[in-house]
Protein backbone atom coordinates (compact mmCIF):
# COMPACT_ATOMS: atom_id res chain seq x y z
CA UNK A 1 0.00 0.00 0.00
CA UNK A 2 1.46 3.38 -0.94
CA UNK A 3 1.66 5.87 2.17
CA UNK A 4 -1.20 8.19 2.64
CA UNK A 5 -0.80 11.57 0.85
CA UNK A 6 0.25 14.99 2.70
CA UNK A 7 -2.70 17.16 0.49
CA UNK A 8 -1.31 20.09 2.86
CA UNK A 9 1.93 19.80 0.99
CA UNK A 10 0.33 20.02 -2.52
CA UNK A 11 -1.00 23.29 -1.55
CA UNK A 12 0.56 26.51 -2.80
CA UNK A 13 2.30 28.01 0.22
CA UNK A 14 1.24 30.31 2.51
CA UNK A 15 0.76 33.86 0.96
CA UNK A 16 0.92 32.75 -2.72
CA UNK A 17 -1.22 31.97 -5.25
CA UNK A 18 -1.84 30.43 -8.77
CA UNK A 19 -2.95 32.43 -11.75
CA UNK A 20 -4.95 30.50 -13.74
CA UNK A 21 -6.56 31.20 -16.88
CA UNK A 22 -9.18 33.40 -17.70
CA UNK A 23 -8.07 35.36 -14.72
CA UNK A 24 -4.43 35.17 -16.70
CA UNK A 25 -6.16 36.87 -19.45
CA UNK A 26 -6.03 40.23 -17.26
CA UNK A 27 -2.27 39.51 -16.24
CA UNK A 28 -1.59 39.16 -19.97
CA UNK A 29 -3.67 42.72 -21.01
CA UNK A 30 -1.88 44.58 -17.90
CA UNK A 31 1.67 44.14 -18.34
CA UNK A 32 0.56 44.56 -22.65
CA UNK A 33 -0.51 47.47 -21.60
CA UNK A 34 2.36 48.33 -19.52
CA UNK A 35 5.05 47.52 -21.85
CA UNK A 36 3.14 50.18 -24.66
CA UNK A 37 3.32 52.60 -22.31
CA UNK A 38 6.74 51.76 -21.26
CA UNK A 39 7.85 51.91 -24.77
CA UNK A 40 6.24 55.28 -25.83
CA UNK A 41 8.12 56.75 -22.84
CA UNK A 42 11.29 55.43 -24.29
CA UNK A 43 12.01 52.23 -21.52
CA UNK A 44 13.70 49.02 -22.40
CA UNK A 45 12.54 45.82 -21.01
CA UNK A 46 14.98 44.52 -18.56
CA UNK A 47 15.37 41.15 -17.29
CA UNK A 48 17.48 40.77 -14.03
CA UNK A 49 18.21 36.76 -11.51
CA UNK A 50 14.57 36.61 -9.42
CA UNK A 51 17.65 36.12 -6.74
CA UNK A 52 21.09 38.28 -5.77
CA UNK A 53 23.58 37.94 -3.72
CA UNK A 54 22.25 39.21 -0.31
CA UNK A 55 24.20 42.47 0.02
CA UNK A 56 22.53 43.43 -3.15
CA UNK A 57 19.49 44.77 -0.89
CA UNK A 58 21.18 43.80 2.86
CA UNK A 59 23.49 47.06 2.43
CA UNK A 60 24.86 49.68 4.94
CA UNK A 61 21.97 51.75 6.44
CA UNK A 62 19.13 50.08 4.65
CA UNK A 63 17.52 49.35 8.18
CA UNK A 64 14.27 48.94 6.73
CA UNK A 65 11.78 45.74 7.77
CA UNK A 66 11.79 44.53 4.59
CA UNK A 67 15.08 43.64 4.36
CA UNK A 68 15.85 43.42 7.76
CA UNK A 69 12.95 40.76 8.58
CA UNK A 70 11.35 40.10 5.73
CA UNK A 71 13.74 39.19 3.27
CA UNK A 72 13.69 35.12 1.87
CA UNK A 73 17.57 34.40 2.33
CA UNK A 74 19.49 31.18 2.47
CA UNK A 75 22.33 29.89 1.92
CA UNK A 76 23.05 28.03 -1.50
CA UNK A 77 24.90 24.50 -2.13
CA UNK A 78 28.70 26.97 -2.57
CA UNK A 79 27.98 28.54 0.87
CA UNK A 80 26.84 32.26 -0.28
CA UNK A 81 24.27 34.24 0.94
CA UNK A 82 21.30 34.83 -1.39
CA UNK A 83 17.94 36.56 -0.87
CA UNK A 84 15.37 36.32 -3.22
CA UNK A 85 14.12 39.58 -4.37
CA UNK A 86 12.28 41.79 -2.13
CA UNK A 87 12.08 44.87 -4.09
CA UNK A 88 13.31 45.84 -7.91
CA UNK A 89 15.32 48.47 -7.53
CA UNK A 90 18.54 47.26 -6.58
CA UNK A 91 18.58 44.45 -8.70
CA UNK A 92 18.30 47.40 -11.74
CA UNK A 93 21.29 49.65 -9.95
CA UNK A 94 23.19 46.47 -9.17
CA UNK A 95 23.00 45.16 -13.55
CA UNK A 96 23.77 49.34 -14.12
CA UNK A 97 27.11 49.00 -12.11
CA UNK A 98 28.00 45.75 -13.58
CA UNK A 99 27.37 46.27 -16.92
CA UNK A 100 28.13 50.42 -17.91
CA UNK A 101 24.85 51.31 -20.35
CA UNK A 102 25.19 54.33 -22.06
CA UNK A 103 23.08 57.13 -20.18
CA UNK A 104 20.41 57.87 -19.58
CA UNK A 105 19.69 54.01 -19.26
CA UNK A 106 15.31 53.86 -19.27
CA UNK A 107 14.46 50.30 -18.53
CA UNK A 108 11.15 48.74 -17.07
CA UNK A 109 10.51 45.59 -15.32
CA UNK A 110 7.58 42.81 -14.68
CA UNK A 111 8.69 40.01 -11.88
CA UNK A 112 7.92 38.34 -9.07
CA UNK A 113 8.81 39.84 -5.61
CA UNK A 114 9.35 38.02 -2.72
CA UNK A 115 8.34 39.25 0.73
CA UNK A 116 7.97 37.50 4.49
CA UNK A 117 4.78 39.59 5.34
CA UNK A 118 1.58 38.79 7.28
CA UNK A 119 -0.39 37.52 4.59
CA UNK A 120 -4.11 39.47 3.88
CA UNK A 121 -5.67 40.40 0.89
CA UNK A 122 -3.51 42.86 -0.97
CA UNK A 123 -0.64 41.60 1.02
CA UNK A 124 1.49 38.55 0.00
CA UNK A 125 4.80 36.40 0.52
CA UNK A 126 5.28 36.29 -3.35
CA UNK A 127 3.88 38.97 -5.24
CA UNK A 128 4.20 40.79 -8.64
CA UNK A 129 5.74 44.24 -10.20
CA UNK A 130 5.40 46.21 -13.21
CA UNK A 131 7.79 49.20 -12.70
CA UNK A 132 10.38 51.48 -14.44
CA UNK A 133 13.67 52.96 -13.54
CA UNK A 134 15.65 55.88 -15.02
CA UNK A 135 19.24 56.15 -14.20
CA UNK A 136 21.99 58.76 -15.14
CA UNK A 137 19.71 61.89 -15.33
CA UNK A 138 19.13 64.49 -11.62
CA UNK A 139 16.81 66.29 -13.48
CA UNK A 140 13.02 67.03 -12.25
CA UNK A 141 12.00 67.02 -15.54
CA UNK A 142 12.62 62.94 -15.47
CA UNK A 143 10.71 62.48 -12.24
CA UNK A 144 8.12 64.24 -13.61
CA UNK A 145 8.06 61.89 -16.85
CA UNK A 146 8.52 58.87 -14.46
CA UNK A 147 5.53 59.89 -12.91
CA UNK A 148 3.58 60.34 -15.94
CA UNK A 149 4.13 56.99 -16.84
CA UNK A 150 2.94 55.27 -13.98
CA UNK A 151 0.00 58.31 -13.87
CA UNK A 152 -0.44 57.13 -17.43
CA UNK A 153 -0.78 53.73 -16.80
CA UNK A 154 -3.67 53.50 -14.32
CA UNK A 155 -5.81 55.55 -16.44
CA UNK A 156 -5.15 53.42 -18.95
CA UNK A 157 -6.77 50.97 -17.46
CA UNK A 158 -9.87 52.62 -16.34
CA UNK A 159 -9.12 53.60 -13.24
CA UNK A 160 -10.56 56.63 -11.50
CA UNK A 161 -10.15 56.45 -7.77
CA UNK A 162 -6.38 57.10 -7.50
CA UNK A 163 -5.03 59.76 -5.98
CA UNK A 164 -1.57 60.88 -5.92
CA UNK A 165 0.48 61.98 -2.87
CA UNK A 166 4.35 63.47 -3.27
CA UNK A 167 7.03 64.09 -0.92
CA UNK A 168 10.61 65.10 -1.05
CA UNK A 169 13.35 63.69 1.30
CA UNK A 170 16.16 66.21 0.44
CA UNK A 171 19.48 65.42 -0.12
CA UNK A 172 22.48 64.63 1.82
CA UNK A 173 23.00 68.57 2.36
CA UNK A 174 19.35 68.69 4.11
CA UNK A 175 18.60 65.73 5.82
CA UNK A 176 21.36 65.24 8.64
CA UNK A 177 20.32 68.45 10.21
CA UNK A 178 16.52 67.45 9.63
CA UNK A 179 17.01 64.22 11.21
CA UNK A 180 18.68 65.81 14.10
CA UNK A 181 15.73 68.24 14.90
CA UNK A 182 12.96 65.80 14.30
CA UNK A 183 14.64 63.07 16.61
CA UNK A 184 15.11 66.10 19.29
CA UNK A 185 11.41 67.10 19.37
CA UNK A 186 10.08 63.57 19.15
CA UNK A 187 11.97 62.41 21.93
CA UNK A 188 10.93 65.13 23.87
CA UNK A 189 7.85 63.61 23.81
CA UNK A 190 8.88 59.85 24.38
CA UNK A 191 8.38 60.04 28.22
CA UNK A 192 4.50 60.64 27.36
CA UNK A 193 4.28 58.00 24.54
CA UNK A 194 6.16 55.36 26.17
CA UNK A 195 9.21 52.69 25.20
CA UNK A 196 7.88 51.65 21.92
CA UNK A 197 7.90 54.86 20.64
CA UNK A 198 11.28 55.73 22.00
CA UNK A 199 12.71 52.59 20.51
CA UNK A 200 11.30 53.36 17.10
CA UNK A 201 12.57 57.23 16.86
CA UNK A 202 16.14 55.88 18.13
CA UNK A 203 15.97 53.28 15.48
CA UNK A 204 15.03 55.88 12.47
CA UNK A 205 12.82 59.16 13.50
CA UNK A 206 11.44 58.97 9.44
CA UNK A 207 9.92 55.65 10.03
CA UNK A 208 7.88 57.24 13.02
CA UNK A 209 6.17 59.82 10.88
CA UNK A 210 4.39 57.24 9.01
CA UNK A 211 3.31 55.32 12.13
CA UNK A 212 -0.81 54.82 11.93
CA UNK A 213 -0.62 54.26 15.51
CA UNK A 214 -3.84 56.25 17.33
CA UNK A 215 -2.14 57.75 20.24
CA UNK A 216 1.29 58.95 18.77
CA UNK A 217 -1.09 60.81 15.73
CA UNK A 218 -1.26 64.58 17.80
CA UNK A 219 2.66 64.84 17.85
CA UNK A 220 3.23 62.99 14.47
CA UNK A 221 1.15 65.93 13.27
CA UNK A 222 3.17 68.65 14.84
CA UNK A 223 6.26 67.35 13.91
CA UNK A 224 8.33 69.66 12.27
CA UNK A 225 8.40 68.26 8.55
CA UNK A 226 11.31 68.02 5.78
CA UNK A 227 10.08 70.05 3.02
CA UNK A 228 10.25 72.97 5.33
CA UNK A 229 13.88 72.24 6.01
CA UNK A 230 15.31 71.17 2.22
CA UNK A 231 18.27 72.79 1.16
CA UNK A 232 17.92 75.23 -1.95
CA UNK A 233 18.72 73.05 -4.69
CA UNK A 234 16.41 70.51 -3.24
CA UNK A 235 13.91 72.88 -2.81
CA UNK A 236 13.86 73.74 -5.95
CA UNK A 237 13.78 70.47 -7.94
CA UNK A 238 10.96 69.77 -6.07
CA UNK A 239 9.21 73.05 -6.75
CA UNK A 240 9.79 72.15 -10.55
CA UNK A 241 8.85 68.72 -10.11
CA UNK A 242 5.00 70.33 -8.89
CA UNK A 243 5.04 73.06 -11.93
CA UNK A 244 5.63 70.60 -13.99
CA UNK A 245 2.80 68.05 -12.91
CA UNK A 246 1.04 71.17 -12.80
CA UNK A 247 1.34 71.99 -16.36
CA UNK A 248 0.71 68.31 -17.60
CA UNK A 249 -2.11 68.37 -15.52
CA UNK A 250 -1.09 66.07 -13.42
CA UNK A 251 -3.54 66.27 -10.02
CA UNK A 252 -1.01 65.49 -6.67
CA UNK A 253 -1.58 66.29 -2.79
CA UNK A 254 1.72 67.18 -0.74
CA UNK A 255 2.42 64.21 1.79
CA UNK A 256 5.07 65.66 4.05
CA UNK A 257 4.80 62.79 6.31
CA UNK A 258 5.02 59.92 3.02
CA UNK A 259 7.68 57.92 4.38
CA UNK A 260 8.29 55.13 1.47
CA UNK A 261 9.44 51.48 2.91
CA UNK A 262 13.44 52.17 1.89
CA UNK A 263 16.19 54.72 2.97
CA UNK A 264 17.72 54.44 0.08
CA UNK A 265 15.28 57.57 -0.82
CA UNK A 266 16.82 60.97 -1.40
CA UNK A 267 14.53 64.07 -3.48
CA UNK A 268 11.64 63.43 -4.75
CA UNK A 269 9.10 60.87 -3.34
CA UNK A 270 5.47 59.84 -4.14
CA UNK A 271 3.01 56.87 -4.04
CA UNK A 272 -0.12 56.04 -5.92
CA UNK A 273 -2.96 54.74 -3.50
CA UNK A 274 -6.88 53.73 -4.00
CA UNK A 275 -9.42 55.21 -2.61
CA UNK A 276 -11.33 51.72 -3.51
CA UNK A 277 -9.00 49.50 -1.05
CA UNK A 278 -8.46 49.71 2.48
CA UNK A 279 -6.39 52.32 3.84
CA UNK A 280 -3.97 49.02 4.98
CA UNK A 281 -3.03 48.23 1.39
CA UNK A 282 -4.21 51.30 -0.63
CA UNK A 283 -1.07 51.79 -2.14
CA UNK A 284 -1.03 50.48 -5.69
CA UNK A 285 2.46 51.99 -6.59
CA UNK A 286 5.14 53.69 -5.19
CA UNK A 287 9.10 55.41 -5.95
CA UNK A 288 11.45 57.88 -6.14
CA UNK A 289 14.54 58.99 -6.41
CA UNK A 290 17.54 57.43 -5.25
CA UNK A 291 20.85 59.22 -5.26
CA UNK A 292 23.51 57.34 -3.66
CA UNK A 293 22.49 52.81 -4.78
CA UNK A 294 24.95 53.11 -7.19
CA UNK A 295 27.66 54.32 -5.46
CA UNK A 296 27.24 51.83 -2.49
CA UNK A 297 27.15 48.97 -4.93
CA UNK A 298 30.74 50.60 -6.01
CA UNK A 299 29.77 52.39 -9.02
CA UNK A 300 30.17 55.43 -10.16
CA UNK A 301 27.92 58.08 -8.40
CA UNK A 302 24.74 58.14 -10.57
CA UNK A 303 21.04 59.23 -9.79
CA UNK A 304 18.22 57.15 -10.23
CA UNK A 305 14.40 57.14 -9.79
CA UNK A 306 11.83 54.74 -10.26
CA UNK A 307 8.55 53.55 -9.43
CA UNK A 308 6.83 49.70 -8.70
CA UNK A 309 3.48 48.73 -9.47
CA UNK A 310 2.01 46.20 -7.22
CA UNK A 311 -0.07 43.78 -9.68
CA UNK A 312 -2.60 42.29 -7.53
CA UNK A 313 -3.19 45.31 -5.82
CA UNK A 314 -4.19 47.08 -9.06
CA UNK A 315 -5.95 44.03 -10.19
CA UNK A 316 -8.15 44.21 -6.81
CA UNK A 317 -8.17 47.93 -7.41
CA UNK A 318 -9.72 47.40 -10.83
CA UNK A 319 -12.25 44.92 -9.84
CA UNK A 320 -13.47 47.34 -6.88
CA UNK A 321 -13.86 49.78 -9.72
CA UNK A 322 -15.47 47.63 -12.55
CA UNK A 323 -12.87 48.37 -14.93
CA UNK A 324 -10.66 46.07 -17.07
CA UNK A 325 -10.70 43.62 -20.15
CA UNK A 326 -12.56 41.04 -19.64
CA UNK A 327 -11.83 37.66 -20.55
CA UNK A 328 -11.32 37.16 -23.92
CA UNK A 329 -12.55 33.91 -25.58
CA UNK A 330 -9.89 31.64 -26.15
CA UNK A 331 -10.91 30.58 -29.62
CA UNK A 332 -12.11 32.76 -32.58
CA UNK A 333 -13.35 29.84 -34.50
CA UNK A 334 -14.60 26.15 -33.54
CA UNK A 335 -14.67 23.31 -35.96
CA UNK A 336 -17.05 21.16 -35.96
CA UNK A 337 -16.66 17.68 -37.48
CA UNK A 338 -19.40 16.27 -39.10
CA UNK A 339 -17.95 13.43 -41.08
CA UNK A 340 -16.96 11.61 -37.68
CA UNK A 341 -14.49 8.43 -37.96
CA UNK A 342 -14.07 9.31 -41.73
CA UNK A 343 -12.74 12.83 -41.42
CA UNK A 344 -11.01 13.34 -38.21
CA UNK A 345 -7.81 13.30 -40.28
CA UNK A 346 -9.82 16.42 -42.27
CA UNK A 347 -10.63 17.74 -39.18
CA UNK A 348 -7.09 17.59 -37.45
CA UNK A 349 -5.86 19.15 -41.09
CA UNK A 350 -8.21 22.21 -41.01
CA UNK A 351 -7.13 22.94 -37.23
CA UNK A 352 -4.15 22.76 -38.10
CA UNK A 353 -3.95 24.79 -41.00
CA UNK A 354 -5.95 27.44 -39.73
CA UNK A 355 -3.92 27.84 -36.29
CA UNK A 356 -0.90 27.94 -38.25
CA UNK A 357 -2.19 31.07 -40.16
CA UNK A 358 -3.33 32.69 -36.63
CA UNK A 359 -6.48 31.98 -36.47
CA UNK A 360 -7.30 31.16 -32.73
CA UNK A 361 -9.14 27.76 -33.17
CA UNK A 362 -11.07 25.13 -30.50
CA UNK A 363 -12.44 21.56 -31.35
CA UNK A 364 -13.49 19.09 -29.33
CA UNK A 365 -11.45 15.48 -28.61
CA UNK A 366 -12.92 11.62 -28.92
CA UNK A 367 -15.88 10.67 -31.05
CA UNK A 368 -18.43 13.08 -29.89
CA UNK A 369 -21.54 13.71 -31.86
CA UNK A 370 -22.46 16.64 -34.02
CA UNK A 371 -24.78 17.98 -31.54
CA UNK A 372 -22.35 17.68 -28.64
CA UNK A 373 -19.58 19.53 -31.06
CA UNK A 374 -22.36 22.37 -31.23
CA UNK A 375 -22.51 22.28 -27.28
CA UNK A 376 -19.32 22.84 -26.84
CA UNK A 377 -18.74 25.56 -29.74
CA UNK A 378 -21.78 27.28 -27.67
CA UNK A 379 -19.59 27.15 -24.58
CA UNK A 380 -16.36 28.24 -25.94
CA UNK A 381 -17.42 31.44 -26.48
CA UNK A 382 -15.61 31.05 -30.48
CA UNK A 383 -17.32 33.90 -32.92
CA UNK A 384 -17.42 31.61 -35.68
CA UNK A 385 -18.29 27.20 -36.08
CA UNK A 386 -16.71 26.08 -39.31
CA UNK A 387 -18.58 23.14 -39.84
CA UNK A 388 -16.69 20.00 -42.23
CA UNK A 389 -20.03 18.32 -43.85
CA UNK A 390 -19.55 15.56 -46.31
CA UNK A 391 -22.06 17.66 -48.86
CA UNK A 392 -19.83 20.47 -48.63
CA UNK A 393 -16.58 18.16 -48.82
CA UNK A 394 -17.46 17.05 -52.66
CA UNK A 395 -17.08 20.59 -53.15
CA UNK A 396 -14.05 21.35 -51.25
CA UNK A 397 -15.70 24.24 -49.29
CA UNK A 398 -16.81 24.43 -45.35
CA UNK A 399 -20.02 25.36 -43.81
CA UNK A 400 -19.35 28.71 -41.50
CA UNK A 401 -21.71 30.14 -38.95
CA UNK A 402 -21.83 33.57 -37.34
CA UNK A 403 -22.95 32.27 -33.75
CA UNK A 404 -23.70 36.07 -33.01
CA UNK A 405 -25.91 36.40 -35.68
CA UNK A 406 -26.90 33.02 -36.85
CA UNK A 407 -25.81 33.57 -40.63
CA UNK A 408 -24.40 30.61 -42.15
CA UNK A 409 -22.47 30.42 -45.46
CA UNK A 410 -19.98 27.90 -47.76
CA UNK A 411 -16.63 28.85 -47.98
CA UNK A 412 -14.38 27.48 -50.15
CA UNK A 413 -11.92 25.33 -48.52
CA UNK A 414 -8.58 26.73 -50.02
CA UNK A 415 -9.58 30.88 -49.30
CA UNK A 416 -11.07 30.02 -45.37
CA UNK A 417 -8.13 31.31 -43.22
CA UNK A 418 -7.88 34.42 -45.58
CA UNK A 419 -12.07 34.78 -45.26
CA UNK A 420 -11.39 34.27 -41.60
CA UNK A 421 -8.87 36.71 -41.53
CA UNK A 422 -10.44 39.62 -43.06
CA UNK A 423 -13.72 38.62 -40.78
CA UNK A 424 -11.87 39.82 -37.82
CA UNK A 425 -10.31 42.64 -39.05
CA UNK A 426 -13.71 44.31 -40.01
CA UNK A 427 -14.63 42.67 -36.71
CA UNK A 428 -11.44 44.79 -34.82
CA UNK A 429 -12.09 48.13 -37.52
CA UNK A 430 -16.51 48.47 -35.98
CA UNK A 431 -14.74 47.64 -31.89
CA UNK A 432 -11.90 50.74 -33.27
CA UNK A 433 -9.06 48.36 -31.72
P1 LIG B 1 7.23 49.27 -2.66
O1 LIG B 1 6.35 50.43 -2.30
O2 LIG B 1 7.76 48.46 -1.53
O3 LIG B 1 8.39 49.87 -3.55
O4 LIG B 1 6.45 48.29 -3.63
C1 LIG B 1 5.83 48.78 -4.80
C2 LIG B 1 4.39 48.30 -4.87
O5 LIG B 1 4.34 46.87 -4.80
C3 LIG B 1 3.51 48.74 -3.70
O6 LIG B 1 2.99 50.04 -3.93
C4 LIG B 1 2.40 47.70 -3.74
O7 LIG B 1 1.46 48.02 -4.74
C5 LIG B 1 3.15 46.44 -4.17
N1 LIG B 1 3.49 45.58 -3.02
C6 LIG B 1 4.50 45.72 -2.16
N2 LIG B 1 4.51 44.73 -1.24
C7 LIG B 1 3.48 43.92 -1.55
C8 LIG B 1 2.96 42.69 -0.99
N3 LIG B 1 3.52 42.11 0.05
N4 LIG B 1 1.86 42.14 -1.57
C9 LIG B 1 1.28 42.72 -2.66
N5 LIG B 1 1.73 43.86 -3.23
C10 LIG B 1 2.81 44.46 -2.68
C11 LIG B 1 9.40 49.15 -4.10
O8 LIG B 1 9.44 47.94 -4.10
C12 LIG B 1 10.42 50.01 -4.78
N6 LIG B 1 11.40 49.13 -5.44
C13 LIG B 1 9.76 50.93 -5.79
C14 LIG B 1 10.75 51.81 -6.48
C15 LIG B 1 11.24 51.66 -7.72
N7 LIG B 1 11.36 52.86 -5.96
C16 LIG B 1 12.21 53.37 -6.84
N8 LIG B 1 12.14 52.64 -7.92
Amino acid sequence: MPEPVDQSRFRAPVGTHDVLPPESDRWMAFVATFAERAASYGFGLVLTPIFEHLEVFQRVGESTDVVRKEMYDFEDKGGRRIALRPEGTAPVVRAFVQHHPPVPWKVWYVAPHFRYERPQKGRYRQHWQVGAEVLGVDDPEVDVEVIALAHGFYRALGLENVDLVINSMGDEHSRPAYLALLREYLLDHAAQLGDTFRERVEANPLRVLDSKVEDWQDVIERAPQLTAHLSDESRESFEIVQRRLDELGIRYELAPRLVRGFDYYTGTTFEFQSTALDAAQNAIGGGGRYGKLAEEMGGTPTSGIGFGIGVERVLIACEAEGVGAPPSPRADVFVVNALHEAGSAEAGRLVYELRENGVRVERTYGDRSVKAQFKAADRSGARWTVVLGADEATRNAVNVKDLRSGEQLEVGREGLAEWLEMRRDEDDQSKGT
